[in-house]
Protein backbone atom coordinates (compact mmCIF):
# COMPACT_ATOMS: atom_id res chain seq x y z
CA UNK A 1 0.00 0.00 0.00
CA UNK A 2 1.29 3.17 -0.79
CA UNK A 3 1.25 6.08 1.88
CA UNK A 4 1.06 9.85 0.13
CA UNK A 5 4.71 11.64 0.64
CA UNK A 6 2.96 14.20 3.04
CA UNK A 7 2.48 11.14 5.90
CA UNK A 8 5.95 10.53 6.46
CA UNK A 9 8.73 12.05 8.72
CA UNK A 10 9.81 13.69 5.91
CA UNK A 11 7.07 14.02 3.78
CA UNK A 12 7.09 18.02 3.88
CA UNK A 13 8.72 18.53 1.13
CA UNK A 14 7.39 15.74 -1.14
CA UNK A 15 3.60 15.67 -3.19
CA UNK A 16 3.94 12.61 -5.31
CA UNK A 17 3.44 9.24 -4.07
CA UNK A 18 6.17 6.87 -3.33
CA UNK A 19 6.29 3.61 -5.72
CA UNK A 20 4.84 0.73 -3.65
CA UNK A 21 7.85 -1.37 -5.04
CA UNK A 22 10.28 1.32 -3.79
CA UNK A 23 8.22 1.80 -0.34
CA UNK A 24 9.50 -2.10 0.20
CA UNK A 25 12.85 -1.90 -1.03
CA UNK A 26 13.39 1.11 1.22
CA UNK A 27 12.22 -0.40 4.50
CA UNK A 28 14.39 -1.97 6.90
CA UNK A 29 11.93 -2.05 9.89
CA UNK A 30 11.31 -5.87 9.26
CA UNK A 31 15.31 -6.41 10.38
CA UNK A 32 16.17 -3.49 12.53
CA UNK A 33 12.38 -3.76 14.61
CA UNK A 34 15.51 -5.93 16.86
CA UNK A 35 16.70 -2.82 17.82
CA UNK A 36 13.67 -1.54 18.99
CA UNK A 37 14.94 -1.48 23.22
CA UNK A 38 18.34 0.38 22.20
CA UNK A 39 16.38 3.01 19.56
CA UNK A 40 14.04 3.67 22.87
CA UNK A 41 16.97 4.04 25.62
CA UNK A 42 18.69 6.32 23.40
CA UNK A 43 15.54 8.32 22.83
CA UNK A 44 14.68 8.40 26.64
CA UNK A 45 17.89 9.48 27.32
CA UNK A 46 17.88 12.31 24.19
CA UNK A 47 14.91 13.71 26.10
CA UNK A 48 16.27 14.56 29.35
CA UNK A 49 19.60 16.02 27.02
CA UNK A 50 16.93 18.50 25.59
CA UNK A 51 15.49 18.95 29.01
CA UNK A 52 18.82 19.80 30.39
CA UNK A 53 19.04 22.43 27.00
CA UNK A 54 15.48 24.33 28.24
CA UNK A 55 14.16 22.92 24.53
CA UNK A 56 11.68 20.50 26.66
CA UNK A 57 10.28 21.35 29.61
CA UNK A 58 10.73 18.78 32.36
CA UNK A 59 6.63 17.82 32.26
CA UNK A 60 7.33 17.57 28.04
CA UNK A 61 10.21 15.65 29.22
CA UNK A 62 8.37 13.40 31.79
CA UNK A 63 5.34 13.04 28.89
CA UNK A 64 8.21 11.54 26.44
CA UNK A 65 9.58 9.55 28.95
CA UNK A 66 6.84 7.28 29.90
CA UNK A 67 5.42 7.51 26.55
CA UNK A 68 8.58 5.53 25.83
CA UNK A 69 8.11 3.56 28.21
CA UNK A 70 4.72 2.26 27.35
CA UNK A 71 5.92 1.60 23.41
CA UNK A 72 8.81 -0.72 24.83
CA UNK A 73 6.62 -2.04 27.19
CA UNK A 74 4.06 -3.08 23.51
CA UNK A 75 7.40 -4.41 22.05
CA UNK A 76 8.27 -6.31 24.76
CA UNK A 77 4.39 -8.08 24.84
CA UNK A 78 4.75 -8.49 21.36
CA UNK A 79 1.88 -6.16 20.79
CA UNK A 80 3.57 -3.43 19.00
CA UNK A 81 1.55 -3.33 15.85
CA UNK A 82 3.76 -2.28 12.76
CA UNK A 83 1.77 -0.30 10.03
CA UNK A 84 2.28 0.88 6.69
CA UNK A 85 4.67 3.60 6.73
CA UNK A 86 6.58 2.70 9.33
CA UNK A 87 9.82 2.86 7.11
CA UNK A 88 12.49 1.49 9.63
CA UNK A 89 12.79 0.87 13.80
CA UNK A 90 12.76 5.06 14.38
CA UNK A 91 10.02 5.94 12.75
CA UNK A 92 8.01 3.12 13.96
CA UNK A 93 8.74 4.01 17.25
CA UNK A 94 8.59 7.96 17.00
CA UNK A 95 4.80 7.56 15.42
CA UNK A 96 3.46 5.23 18.08
CA UNK A 97 4.74 7.32 20.60
CA UNK A 98 3.19 10.41 18.84
CA UNK A 99 -0.51 8.15 19.04
CA UNK A 100 0.53 7.57 22.91
CA UNK A 101 1.50 11.36 23.87
CA UNK A 102 0.69 13.49 21.41
CA UNK A 103 1.63 16.46 19.72
CA UNK A 104 5.09 16.66 22.18
CA UNK A 105 6.45 13.53 20.46
CA UNK A 106 6.87 15.81 17.68
CA UNK A 107 9.67 17.75 20.01
CA UNK A 108 11.99 14.35 20.54
CA UNK A 109 13.91 14.37 17.12
CA UNK A 110 14.83 18.54 17.93
CA UNK A 111 18.97 18.25 16.90
CA UNK A 112 18.65 14.69 16.14
CA UNK A 113 18.78 13.09 13.16
CA UNK A 114 18.18 9.24 12.36
CA UNK A 115 21.64 8.93 10.96
CA UNK A 116 23.42 9.72 14.89
CA UNK A 117 20.08 7.35 15.99
CA UNK A 118 21.05 4.75 14.21
CA UNK A 119 24.59 4.85 14.59
CA UNK A 120 23.85 4.90 18.55
CA UNK A 121 21.60 2.22 18.51
CA UNK A 122 23.49 -0.35 16.55
CA UNK A 123 26.57 0.82 19.13
CA UNK A 124 23.74 0.18 22.37
CA UNK A 125 22.46 -3.20 20.56
CA UNK A 126 25.46 -4.82 19.87
CA UNK A 127 27.52 -3.86 22.82
CA UNK A 128 25.19 -6.38 24.86
CA UNK A 129 25.16 -8.59 22.28
CA UNK A 130 29.18 -8.36 22.63
CA UNK A 131 28.54 -9.42 26.41
CA UNK A 132 26.35 -11.91 25.77
CA UNK A 133 28.72 -14.03 23.25
CA UNK A 134 31.97 -13.42 25.76
CA UNK A 135 29.65 -15.46 28.35
CA UNK A 136 29.33 -17.91 25.73
CA UNK A 137 33.28 -18.12 24.91
CA UNK A 138 34.00 -18.12 28.49
CA UNK A 139 31.13 -21.18 28.97
CA UNK A 140 32.82 -22.79 25.68
CA UNK A 141 36.78 -22.79 27.40
CA UNK A 142 35.11 -23.84 30.85
CA UNK A 143 33.71 -26.77 28.83
CA UNK A 144 37.13 -28.00 26.92
CA UNK A 145 39.13 -27.00 30.41
CA UNK A 146 37.19 -29.58 32.18
CA UNK A 147 37.31 -31.89 30.00
CA UNK A 148 41.27 -31.52 29.72
CA UNK A 149 40.83 -31.68 33.52
CA UNK A 150 38.88 -35.23 33.42
CA UNK A 151 40.72 -36.92 30.77
CA UNK A 152 44.12 -36.15 31.37
CA UNK A 153 45.59 -39.44 31.28
CA UNK A 154 44.51 -40.06 28.01
CA UNK A 155 47.31 -40.42 25.03
CA UNK A 156 45.97 -40.22 21.25
CA UNK A 157 48.65 -39.58 18.41
CA UNK A 158 49.50 -35.94 17.50
CA UNK A 159 49.77 -35.14 13.92
CA UNK A 160 51.17 -32.58 11.49
CA UNK A 161 50.17 -33.17 7.59
CA UNK A 162 47.62 -35.62 9.33
CA UNK A 163 50.08 -37.91 9.72
CA UNK A 164 51.02 -39.02 12.99
CA UNK A 165 53.74 -37.26 14.23
CA UNK A 166 53.98 -37.44 18.02
CA UNK A 167 51.99 -38.53 21.21
CA UNK A 168 50.57 -36.20 22.85
CA UNK A 169 48.00 -35.71 25.36
CA UNK A 170 44.40 -35.50 24.46
CA UNK A 171 43.86 -32.81 26.94
CA UNK A 172 46.44 -30.43 25.35
CA UNK A 173 44.71 -30.66 21.99
CA UNK A 174 41.41 -29.60 24.03
CA UNK A 175 43.44 -27.10 25.48
CA UNK A 176 44.84 -25.89 22.24
CA UNK A 177 41.11 -24.93 21.79
CA UNK A 178 40.90 -23.30 24.67
CA UNK A 179 43.58 -20.77 23.97
CA UNK A 180 42.18 -19.73 20.50
CA UNK A 181 38.66 -19.27 22.30
CA UNK A 182 40.39 -17.44 25.24
CA UNK A 183 42.33 -15.36 22.72
CA UNK A 184 38.76 -14.79 20.66
CA UNK A 185 37.27 -13.86 23.77
CA UNK A 186 40.27 -11.11 24.81
CA UNK A 187 40.01 -9.88 21.36
CA UNK A 188 36.30 -8.66 21.70
CA UNK A 189 37.19 -7.43 25.39
CA UNK A 190 39.39 -5.23 23.48
CA UNK A 191 36.86 -4.16 20.91
CA UNK A 192 34.28 -2.70 23.62
CA UNK A 193 35.96 0.06 23.84
CA UNK A 194 36.06 1.58 20.94
CA UNK A 195 32.58 0.24 19.88
CA UNK A 196 32.10 1.94 23.36
CA UNK A 197 31.50 5.37 21.62
CA UNK A 198 28.65 7.53 21.30
CA UNK A 199 27.35 8.88 18.43
CA UNK A 200 24.33 10.49 19.75
CA UNK A 201 24.75 14.35 19.37
CA UNK A 202 26.23 14.52 16.13
CA UNK A 203 23.03 15.44 14.26
CA UNK A 204 22.43 14.93 10.31
CA UNK A 205 25.83 15.20 9.77
CA UNK A 206 27.49 18.71 10.93
CA UNK A 207 26.66 18.43 15.07
CA UNK A 208 24.05 19.30 17.22
CA UNK A 209 22.74 22.87 17.45
CA UNK A 210 21.22 23.43 21.04
CA UNK A 211 24.64 22.45 22.83
CA UNK A 212 23.42 19.03 23.82
CA UNK A 213 25.99 17.79 27.12
CA UNK A 214 27.38 14.99 25.25
CA UNK A 215 29.21 13.53 27.59
CA UNK A 216 26.36 13.79 30.06
CA UNK A 217 24.85 11.84 26.94
CA UNK A 218 27.69 9.30 27.19
CA UNK A 219 27.72 8.41 31.28
CA UNK A 220 23.81 8.46 30.47
CA UNK A 221 23.93 5.68 28.54
CA UNK A 222 26.73 4.04 29.76
CA UNK A 223 29.45 4.93 26.61
CA UNK A 224 33.01 5.19 27.68
CA UNK A 225 33.95 7.94 25.59
CA UNK A 226 31.97 10.62 23.07
CA UNK A 227 32.46 10.01 18.74
CA UNK A 228 35.15 13.60 18.57
CA UNK A 229 33.65 14.33 15.61
CA UNK A 230 30.28 14.60 13.99
CA UNK A 231 31.41 13.67 10.44
CA UNK A 232 32.92 10.72 11.52
CA UNK A 233 30.40 9.87 14.11
CA UNK A 234 27.22 9.60 11.69
CA UNK A 235 30.02 8.14 8.92
CA UNK A 236 31.63 4.96 10.86
CA UNK A 237 31.00 1.37 10.64
CA UNK A 238 34.41 0.45 11.42
CA UNK A 239 32.50 -1.12 14.39
CA UNK A 240 30.43 -3.30 11.91
CA UNK A 241 33.78 -4.20 10.78
CA UNK A 242 35.88 -5.24 13.53
CA UNK A 243 33.25 -7.44 15.04
CA UNK A 244 32.48 -9.32 12.01
CA UNK A 245 36.36 -10.21 12.00
CA UNK A 246 36.30 -11.18 15.60
CA UNK A 247 33.15 -13.25 14.61
CA UNK A 248 34.72 -14.93 11.46
CA UNK A 249 38.50 -15.62 13.50
CA UNK A 250 36.10 -17.46 16.27
CA UNK A 251 34.18 -19.46 13.22
CA UNK A 252 37.39 -20.02 11.95
CA UNK A 253 38.93 -22.12 15.42
CA UNK A 254 35.14 -23.44 15.82
CA UNK A 255 35.42 -24.73 12.15
CA UNK A 256 38.71 -25.78 12.45
CA UNK A 257 37.82 -27.61 15.92
CA UNK A 258 34.41 -29.24 14.20
CA UNK A 259 37.09 -30.84 11.01
CA UNK A 260 39.28 -32.33 13.69
CA UNK A 261 36.55 -34.26 15.50
CA UNK A 262 35.04 -34.99 12.22
CA UNK A 263 38.06 -36.86 11.41
CA UNK A 264 38.14 -38.41 14.69
CA UNK A 265 34.36 -39.56 14.88
CA UNK A 266 34.86 -41.76 11.28
CA UNK A 267 35.34 -45.39 11.89
CA UNK A 268 38.52 -44.93 10.41
CA UNK A 269 39.78 -43.50 13.42
CA UNK A 270 37.41 -43.96 15.89
CA UNK A 271 38.82 -41.62 18.72
CA UNK A 272 35.48 -39.60 19.36
CA UNK A 273 31.72 -40.20 19.56
CA UNK A 274 29.19 -37.61 19.07
CA UNK A 275 26.29 -37.76 21.56
CA UNK A 276 22.92 -38.97 19.85
CA UNK A 277 21.74 -35.21 20.88
CA UNK A 278 23.81 -33.92 18.78
CA UNK A 279 24.26 -36.53 15.59
CA UNK A 280 21.57 -37.17 13.23
CA UNK A 281 20.52 -40.81 11.35
CA UNK A 282 20.51 -41.06 7.25
CA UNK A 283 16.89 -41.75 5.39
CA UNK A 284 18.23 -44.38 3.53
CA UNK A 285 21.38 -46.02 5.40
CA UNK A 286 20.01 -47.48 8.73
CA UNK A 287 24.14 -47.75 10.07
CA UNK A 288 24.82 -44.14 9.40
CA UNK A 289 25.24 -41.89 12.49
CA UNK A 290 26.27 -38.63 10.82
CA UNK A 291 28.26 -35.46 12.71
CA UNK A 292 25.62 -32.91 11.60
CA UNK A 293 26.46 -30.82 14.08
CA UNK A 294 29.89 -30.49 13.23
CA UNK A 295 29.39 -29.95 9.78
CA UNK A 296 27.04 -26.97 10.71
CA UNK A 297 29.98 -25.60 12.62
CA UNK A 298 32.00 -26.15 9.87
CA UNK A 299 29.33 -24.63 7.05
CA UNK A 300 28.89 -21.52 9.31
CA UNK A 301 32.09 -20.23 9.34
CA UNK A 302 31.65 -19.71 5.69
CA UNK A 303 28.12 -17.72 6.55
CA UNK A 304 29.89 -15.61 9.00
CA UNK A 305 33.21 -14.67 6.52
CA UNK A 306 30.45 -13.88 3.94
CA UNK A 307 28.88 -11.07 6.50
CA UNK A 308 31.95 -9.72 6.77
CA UNK A 309 33.40 -9.45 3.35
CA UNK A 310 29.77 -8.70 2.08
CA UNK A 311 29.66 -5.48 4.31
CA UNK A 312 32.85 -4.06 3.50
CA UNK A 313 31.89 -4.26 -0.11
CA UNK A 314 29.10 -2.28 0.78
CA UNK A 315 31.48 -0.37 3.15
CA UNK A 316 34.04 0.93 0.79
CA UNK A 317 33.57 3.67 -1.50
CA UNK A 318 30.89 5.71 -0.09
CA UNK A 319 31.11 9.22 0.05
CA UNK A 320 31.36 11.43 3.76
CA UNK A 321 29.11 10.45 5.54
CA UNK A 322 25.63 8.83 6.00
CA UNK A 323 24.52 7.61 2.64
CA UNK A 324 21.64 4.90 2.67
CA UNK A 325 23.75 2.46 1.08
CA UNK A 326 24.73 1.84 5.66
CA UNK A 327 21.21 0.23 5.82
CA UNK A 328 23.02 -2.63 4.51
CA UNK A 329 25.25 -2.84 7.65
CA UNK A 330 22.51 -4.16 9.61
CA UNK A 331 21.53 -7.48 8.68
CA UNK A 332 25.34 -8.74 8.17
CA UNK A 333 25.80 -7.67 12.51
CA UNK A 334 22.63 -9.82 13.01
CA UNK A 335 23.24 -12.84 11.18
CA UNK A 336 27.13 -13.08 12.31
CA UNK A 337 25.74 -12.46 15.90
CA UNK A 338 22.47 -15.05 15.53
CA UNK A 339 25.56 -17.44 13.55
CA UNK A 340 28.33 -17.23 16.49
CA UNK A 341 25.29 -17.38 19.25
CA UNK A 342 24.22 -20.25 18.25
CA UNK A 343 27.72 -22.16 16.86
CA UNK A 344 29.03 -21.32 20.31
CA UNK A 345 26.39 -22.78 22.47
CA UNK A 346 26.36 -26.19 19.99
CA UNK A 347 30.20 -26.13 20.51
CA UNK A 348 30.23 -26.07 23.94
CA UNK A 349 27.64 -28.87 24.44
CA UNK A 350 29.41 -31.01 21.98
CA UNK A 351 32.70 -31.11 23.65
CA UNK A 352 30.73 -31.26 27.15
CA UNK A 353 29.21 -34.69 25.99
CA UNK A 354 31.55 -36.39 23.67
CA UNK A 355 32.87 -39.69 24.32
CA UNK A 356 36.20 -40.89 23.70
CA UNK A 357 37.83 -44.18 22.87
CA UNK A 358 40.89 -43.97 24.99
CA UNK A 359 41.99 -47.55 23.69
CA UNK A 360 41.85 -46.60 20.33
CA UNK A 361 43.45 -43.85 20.57
CA UNK A 362 46.53 -46.12 22.45
CA UNK A 363 46.51 -48.63 19.91
CA UNK A 364 47.21 -45.81 17.30
CA UNK A 365 50.21 -44.72 19.12
CA UNK A 366 52.61 -46.57 17.12
CA UNK A 367 56.43 -46.91 17.65
CA UNK A 368 57.61 -44.85 14.84
CA UNK A 369 56.25 -42.04 16.55
CA UNK A 370 59.00 -42.56 18.77
CA UNK A 371 61.61 -41.80 16.10
CA UNK A 372 62.10 -38.57 17.60
CA UNK A 373 62.69 -39.61 21.03
CA UNK A 374 65.55 -41.90 19.55
CA UNK A 375 67.17 -39.32 18.26
CA UNK A 376 66.97 -36.88 20.94
CA UNK A 377 68.21 -40.27 23.55
CA UNK A 378 71.41 -40.06 21.34
CA UNK A 379 71.14 -36.52 21.69
CA UNK A 380 71.50 -36.90 25.46
CA UNK A 381 75.05 -38.87 24.92
CA UNK A 382 76.35 -36.03 23.31
CA UNK A 383 75.38 -37.18 19.45
CA UNK A 384 74.93 -34.22 17.79
CA UNK A 385 71.00 -33.35 16.20
CA UNK A 386 71.59 -33.45 12.75
CA UNK A 387 73.22 -36.59 12.69
CA UNK A 388 71.07 -38.28 15.51
CA UNK A 389 67.71 -37.86 12.77
CA UNK A 390 70.02 -39.85 10.33
CA UNK A 391 70.15 -42.48 12.55
CA UNK A 392 67.03 -42.90 13.87
CA UNK A 393 65.83 -42.79 10.47
CA UNK A 394 68.28 -45.58 9.54
CA UNK A 395 66.61 -47.48 12.29
CA UNK A 396 63.08 -46.60 10.89
CA UNK A 397 64.28 -48.04 7.62
CA UNK A 398 65.86 -51.11 9.53
CA UNK A 399 62.73 -51.93 10.90
CA UNK A 400 60.46 -51.54 7.71
CA UNK A 401 63.09 -53.52 6.20
CA UNK A 402 62.27 -56.21 8.35
CA UNK A 403 58.31 -55.84 8.56
CA UNK A 404 58.77 -54.60 12.88
CA UNK A 405 58.05 -51.65 14.79
CA UNK A 406 61.33 -49.71 15.48
CA UNK A 407 60.97 -50.53 18.97
CA UNK A 408 61.17 -54.44 18.15
CA UNK A 409 65.16 -53.80 17.16
CA UNK A 410 67.61 -55.07 19.81
CA UNK A 411 70.27 -52.88 21.30
CA UNK A 412 72.40 -54.67 19.13
CA UNK A 413 70.93 -54.44 15.88
CA UNK A 414 70.97 -50.32 16.86
CA UNK A 415 74.77 -50.59 17.57
CA UNK A 416 75.19 -51.16 14.16
CA UNK A 417 73.78 -47.77 13.77
CA UNK A 418 75.84 -45.87 16.76
CA UNK A 419 77.91 -47.05 19.22
CA UNK A 420 76.52 -44.90 21.78
CA UNK A 421 73.52 -46.97 21.93
CA UNK A 422 73.36 -48.74 25.10
CA UNK A 423 70.78 -51.19 27.10
CA UNK A 424 69.00 -48.17 28.68
CA UNK A 425 67.78 -47.47 24.89
CA UNK A 426 64.82 -49.29 25.81
CA UNK A 427 63.39 -47.03 28.47
CA UNK A 428 62.77 -44.83 25.39
CA UNK A 429 59.68 -46.70 24.04
CA UNK A 430 57.83 -45.13 26.61
CA UNK A 431 55.07 -43.24 25.43
CA UNK A 432 54.37 -41.71 28.45
CA UNK A 433 57.74 -41.10 29.03
CA UNK A 434 58.12 -39.44 25.55
CA UNK A 435 54.89 -37.22 26.58
CA UNK A 436 56.23 -36.11 29.90
CA UNK A 437 59.82 -35.36 28.79
CA UNK A 438 57.98 -32.42 27.19
CA UNK A 439 57.91 -30.41 29.91
CA UNK A 440 59.06 -26.88 28.75
CA UNK A 441 56.07 -24.19 29.04
CA UNK A 442 53.70 -25.46 26.78
CA UNK A 443 54.38 -28.76 25.94
CA UNK A 444 52.34 -31.87 26.14
CA UNK A 445 53.64 -33.13 30.04
CA UNK A 446 51.41 -33.67 32.71
CA UNK A 447 52.79 -30.95 34.78
CA UNK A 448 52.58 -28.54 31.69
CA UNK A 449 49.30 -29.71 30.66
CA UNK A 450 47.99 -28.97 34.30
CA UNK A 451 49.76 -25.92 34.53
CA UNK A 452 47.87 -24.95 31.21
CA UNK A 453 44.64 -26.24 32.97
CA UNK A 454 45.44 -23.84 36.03
CA UNK A 455 46.29 -20.77 33.73
CA UNK A 456 43.10 -21.02 31.69
CA UNK A 457 40.84 -21.99 35.05
CA UNK A 458 42.38 -18.86 36.56
CA UNK A 459 41.19 -16.69 33.68
CA UNK A 460 37.59 -17.87 33.55
CA UNK A 461 37.49 -16.98 37.52
N1 LIG B 1 16.90 2.83 8.28
C1 LIG B 1 18.06 3.66 8.15
C2 LIG B 1 19.31 2.79 8.28
O1 LIG B 1 19.20 1.73 8.76
C3 LIG B 1 18.09 4.68 9.21
C4 LIG B 1 18.85 5.91 8.87
C5 LIG B 1 18.18 6.64 7.76
N2 LIG B 1 18.71 7.95 7.60
C6 LIG B 1 18.42 8.69 6.56
N3 LIG B 1 18.88 9.88 6.51
N4 LIG B 1 17.72 8.22 5.57
O2 LIG B 1 20.38 3.16 7.90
Amino acid sequence: MSTSGAKKLWGGRFSGETDPLMEAFNESIHFDRRMFAADIRGSQAYAKALCRQGILTADEQQALDSGLSAVLAEWQAGKFEIRSGDEDIHTANERRLGEIVGAVAGKLHTGRSRNDQVATDMRLWLRDEVEALLGFMRELVGALVERAQRDVDVLMPGYTHLQRAQPIRWSHFLLSYAFWFQQDAQRLEQFLPRLNQLPLGSGALAGNPFQVDREWLAQELGFSSVAPNSLYGTSDRDFVAEFLFHGSLTMIHISRLAEDLIIYSTAEFGFVQLADAYSTGSSLMPQKKNPDSLELLRGKSGRVFGDMTGFMMTYKGLPSTYNKDMQEDKEPMFDAVDTLTGSLQITTAVIATLKINADKMKQCLTGDMLATDLAEYLVRKGVPFRQTHHISGAAVKMAEDRGCQISDLSVSDLKTLHEAFEDDVLLVWNFEKSVDNRSSIGGTSRVTVQAQIDHLKQWLN
